[in-house]
């Protein structure tokens, strides 16, 4: 860590995107980067319910599992200096969308990249904790389209695609906290992302 602090204005930072964007993945990296917390709703509703996200959608329905999401986000998204990863189907919720748009010193970013690679990105992670809504393959592309529209009223977008999470997190980074950006960011990490409408 170099000795700068994270620009005083922006004090918790919403990582938001499909199931595969690499919201985990980058959201911890950059959680290091800034010296903040980073935490992941859907754990912190696994560990207080002791069960995992397939059980409580066998057991209580998607309904039920949406609305702990909602309260869960409210409460954690209050931290200060904290990375917050969003489960892929938060911003659904209009009450989530208003309420995490709605908090001056925060960040929503969103994570893109095409569908079929974020699709490829989740098969291919073995180990990963089973995902009830990527099971129901039938509507997959029907959320997505539901949701892509939500994302896109982030206020920063990085397109992932070619990215590692390394240079998703030099993205934000750059765009975000400008004054702790590396020196020469590679030219597809600037041109990756763009602020949307809060700043
Ligand atoms: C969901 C995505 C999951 C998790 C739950 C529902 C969704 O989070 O919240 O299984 O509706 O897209 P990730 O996006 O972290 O996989």
């Amino acid at each position: 860590m170099s000795g700068h602090r994270p620009s005083p204005s922006i004090t918790g930072i919403i990582l938001t995107g499909f199931m595969g964007a690499g919201k985990t993945t980058a959201g911890a990296l950059l959680a290091s980067r800034l010296g903040w917390r980073f935490v992941d709703s859907d754990r912190i509703i696994e560990e207080r319910g002791r069960r995992t996200i397939g059980e409580i959608f066998a057991s209580e329905g998607e309904t039920a599992f949406r609305s702990m999401e909602a309260a869960v986000i409210r409460e954690l998204a209050a931290g200060e200096n904290l990375v917050l990863a969003l489960g892929g189907g938060a911003l659904e919720q209009a009450g989530t969308r208003d309420f995490l748009h709605s908090l001056p010193s925060r960040r929503v970013v969103f994570l893109d990249a095409p569908f079929e690679t974020l699709i490829g990105r989740c098969s291919s992670q073995e180990n990963a904790p089973v995902r009830p809504v990527l099971r129901d393959r039938e509507r997959l592309a029907q959320r997505w389209q539901v949701r892509l529209p939500l994302y896109r009223q982030a206020d920063l977008t990085v397109a992932t695609t070619d990215l590692t999470p390394e240079a998703v997190v030099d993205s934000i980074v750059g765009a975000l906290f400008p004054e702790r950006a590396v020196a020469s960011p590679p030219q597809a990490t600037v041109a990756a992302a763009h602020e949307g409408g809060r700043q």
